[in-house]
């Protein structure tokens, strides 16, 4: 048994670290699609192909369940995917929804209508491409009314975080965070809609003020698959070991993921 963890590049790596503290002993297989990164630039034809593509790969290692970890994949390519790629005995699952049922008070199932929550101003960092698509407010309007969202794309980030330039994303941080805040100078909540960003959590923290409420997605998206998994323990598929596969430089990769994880991570050819 193996779940695929996939992501353009190493940001992934903060839902799997979040996953494996979760369910220990679940082998999870990661794939960074480092030679095509950042996805966030990409169209969302280009975002489509290189995720089923990733996908397939991750079956091959005997995952019939794979997490996208990586929201640009989720918001430009996963609706199309389940729609009209995905074969009956494999399942692919964002990391939107689960972060959107915490936001808006939902337990998983609830379908019910829309309602008023807590929260009426939020604030979404995401890349272009996942900004572009508005899938957050899509997902977003199922579920509540009256929250008044702004979104930030913050180009540059996930580009020199995949350089290992930390010094260069926490000064795009902030600057992304002061336009922010120019168009909604008091969000309530803030949404690091990119599994990248939790790398820069600090910096987002402390550009936006202590009285804001960071939602950071890997935990949610944890807790979200120990629970589809307790409802549908046959997607645990056929592989058995544990790997971190790049199309990138193994070595390369591996340093970055090592210097930004702060534990020692190996990445192999994929
Ligand atoms: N970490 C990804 C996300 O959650 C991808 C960022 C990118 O490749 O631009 O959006």
């Amino acid at each position: 048994m193996a779940v695929g963890v996939f992501d353009s590049g190493i940001g992934g790596l903060t839902v799997l670290d979040a996953i494996t503290r979760r369910l220990p002993d679940l082998p999870l297989v990661y794939l960074g699609d480092n030679a095509h990164a950042p996805y966030g630039v990409r169209t969302h034809e280009d975002i489509f192909n290189l995720t089923c593509a990733a996908v397939e790969r991750l079956w091959d290692e005997g995952c019939d369940l794979v997490i996208l970890a990586c929201n640009t994949a989720s918001a430009a390519a996963l609706k199309r995917m389940q729609e009209t790629w995905l074969p009956a005995d494999k399942r692919v699952l964002g990391v939107f929804v689960p972060m959107i049922e915490a936001l808006t008070e939902r337990q998983w199932g609830d379908n019910s209508p829309p309602r008023e929550v807590a929260v009426k101003h939020v604030a979404l960092f995401a890349t272009p491409a996942t900004v572009a698509s508005r899938a957050f407010q899509r997902e977003l309007a199922f579920r509540a009314i009256g929250v008044d969202v702004e979104a930030q794309p913050c180009g540059g980030v996930v580009d020199a975080i995949e350089q290992g330039d930390e010094i260069l994303a926490e000064a795009l941080v902030r600057s992304h965070v002061e336009a922010l805040k120019r168009r909604m100078p008091h969000p309530e909540a803030a949404v690091l809609g990119c599994t990248h960003y939790p790398l820069m959590e600090g910096a987002f923290q402390e550009a936006l003020g202590p009285g804001v409420k960071v939602f950071s997605q890997a935990n949610l998206v944890a807790e979200s698959l120990a629970d589809y998994l307790r409802r549908r323990p046959e997607m645990l598929g056929s592989g058995t070991g544990s790997k971190f596969l790049t199309t990138g430089d193994p070595k390369t990769v591996s340093s970055k993921a090592t210097q930004f994880l702060r534990r020692r991570i190996v990445f192999e050819a994929a």
